[in-house]
């Protein structure tokens, strides 16, 4: 069976340069991370608006998969983890179809900043996912380059009948590699993005919402 690849580029939010998408997370805020907050410059994305994105988001899945038996999830470790968790809990909420979820934890970046290009499947699918439409659940792409290797990998091995992606956040200006993305919450500019999942050599994937880190930090000045 020939996979069907569904390309469509649907509404999503542009956080402008400079800008911020915040609901309700105080400005200014100070992190509670010791040795960690002089490192953050601010709040990019709160909590309320990541919530309202993901249950927009999840209306569009349920809605564009309702004929679907069920969706096959596959998760991106660890960046989508959190995204992920949200994301097919409020699909269950809306009464999206039945889901499966897997794995692939996948790693280009290991601590550092810029992608070594290689990217490395360091656990791979455990499910059978053949004749599944599947949707990959990402937190970030970058420079397309581990989507782009996930998504040959899976169309190659796995004889799929569909395939989808979600991105929770997209920045196409450093992209080196073009890759359709069906689903994306927020398109983000060049800056180094962490929290909700995405890191700073491991930092602050646990905070609950976006933050943009200081230049400075990234340059190794501090
Ligand atoms: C991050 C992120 C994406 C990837 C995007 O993963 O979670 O998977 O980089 O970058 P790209 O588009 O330039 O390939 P990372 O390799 O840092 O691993 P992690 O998910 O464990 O943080």
């Amino acid at each position: 069976m020939k996979p069907k690849v569904v390309r469509r580029y649907d509404k999503k939010i542009v956080v402008p340069e400079g800008g911020v998408i915040d609901s309700g997370e105080s400005p200014g805020r100070k992190i509670r991370m010791p040795g960690m907050e002089h490192m953050v410059e601010r709040v990019l994305i709160s909590r309320g608006c990541l919530s309202k994105r993901i249950r927009t988001l999840a209306r569009e899945i349920v809605r564009d998969y309702r004929r679907a038996e069920s969706i096959q999830a596959i998760a991106i470790l660890k960046g989508a983890a959190i995204f992920s968790a949200d994301l097919i809990r409020t699909i269950f909420d809306l009464n999206g179809p039945p889901m499966g979820i897997d794995f692939i934890r996948a790693s280009s970046y290991r601590a550092e900043t810029e992608s070594s290009g290689k990217v490395e499947i360091l656990d791979a699918l455990t499910d059978n996912i053949a004749g599944k439409d599947v949707l990959i659940i990402e937190d970030i792409i970058d420079t397309g380059l581990t989507l782009n290797d996930i998504k040959n990998y899976i169309l190659r091995h796995q004889g799929v009948k569909s395939l989808r992606i979600c991105s929770l956040l997209d920045k196409p200006s450093r992209r080196k590699q073009p890759i359709e993305i069906d689903y994306i919450g927020f398109e983000v500019p060049n800056y180094f993005v962490a929290g909700y999942g995405t890191d700073y050599a491991e930092h602050f994937r646990n905070l609950p919402f976006v933050v943009v880190l200081k230049p400075s930090i990234l340059e190794g000045k501090s």
